[in-house]
């Protein structure tokens, strides 16, 4: 491992950068942190290559490169202007994490098979999935990474199913899956398909309550439920910050909360920056990699 000083540039198309990212990086071990704000797509390549040149090619593992914003697609196509902007030998690493996004989407993953795997004997594969809060970055990442591990997973629009019959189509596109898009406009569309699933995943906005007792009471189906929301009311309701794998009042579902799965969304976001810090060789970490790590640190894998 060069002893080169780790750097990391961070990339936010938006005005901040995340202080919450800016924290971790620091808290992994980068020693030089330098946010840019209002980045372009057009502009990453420019950026790279500003960097790569400026330190011999065993410097290039210690230059990182982290692509945050709040757009699941536009970080991955900043991670994809990345790499054919790199000239080997120089070459640096890359991390894309919109909105920590992929790393809570893998976290909420890897958490709900544990309990899948140990209460229930299953696995991803057949296994039905309603995703509410479908067009927010971790709704979308959490629907791929279940789907490609052969969920059958199915978008609940909260207003217009437009939007998430778009997301499905980006979806099959950029990763071959099949997403269902449903309507869940009205209570009782919302209680249909909470009746239909076995899995649900609550990744709405921060203080909604997206699914009531009421609608879990009458799901007969039902063996897992995610809430990503730490901020009161649940997402979920009767859903408690730490539950992992604990029986969900009033129904015979079992409960995973957001600070259990925050827990291994923090270790996982972590664990990524030091495997780019300690690698020998340049890295690029997606979704796809937050989910392997995730898979570790729940003992899955
Ligand atoms: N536990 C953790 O470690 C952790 C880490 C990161 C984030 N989070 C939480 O994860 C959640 C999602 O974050 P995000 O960044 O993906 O948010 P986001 O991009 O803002 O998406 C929020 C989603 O909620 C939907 N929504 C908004 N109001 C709604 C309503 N009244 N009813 C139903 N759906 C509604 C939005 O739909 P529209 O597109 O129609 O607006 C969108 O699909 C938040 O609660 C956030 O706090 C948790």
């Amino acid at each position: 491992m060069s002893d080169a000083t780790p750097i990391l540039h961070m990339l936010a198309p938006q005005k901040h950068m995340s202080p919450f990212d800016v924290n971790m990086a620091a808290d992994a071990g980068f020693k030089v942190i330098v946010p840019y704000v209002n980045v372009d797509l057009a502009e990453v390549t420019g950026l790279i290559q500003d960097a790569i040149f400026s330190r011999p090619p065993n410097y290039g593992p210690r230059t990182g490169f982290f692509m945050g914003g709040k757009d699941a697609i536009l970080a991955l196509d900043m991670m994809e202007a990345a790499r054919k902007a790199m000239v080997p030998p120089f070459e640096c690493s890359t991390f894309a994490d919109p909105a920590g996004s992929f790393t809570t989407a893998a976290a909420m993953v890897a958490c709900v098979e544990r309990v899948l795997k140990l209460k229930f004997g299953r696995s991803w594969k057949g296994t039905r999935v309603a995703v509410f809060g479908a067009t927010g970055v971790v709704g979308f990442a959490s629907s791929i990474i279940a789907a490609l591990e052969g969920a059958d997973v199915r978008l609940v629009a909260h207003r217009g199913v437009d939007r998430v019959v778009k997301s499905a189509a980006v979806s099959k596109e950029r990763f071959g899956v099949d997403l269902e898009a449903v309507s869940g406009e009205t209570p009782e569309r919302r209680r249909d398909i909470v009746a239909d699933a076995e899995v649900v995943f609550a990744a709405a906005a921060a203080g909604v309550q997206v699914v009531s007792a009421d609608d879990m009471k009458a799901a007969r189906r039902l063996l897992v439920v995610a809430d990503v929301n730490a901020v009161p009311p649940p997402g979920v309701e009767g859903m408690e910050l730490f539950m992992d794998g604990a029986p969900l009042p009033g129904c015979d579902a079992l409960g995973v909360g957001p600070l259990a799965i925050g827990d291994i969304k923090y270790k996982c976001e972590s664990g990524l920056f030091r495997q780019m810090i300690e690698s020998d060789g340049p890295v690029a970490f997606d979704f796809r990699h937050a989910y392997a790590m995730a898979r570790k640190l729940t003992g899955l894998a």
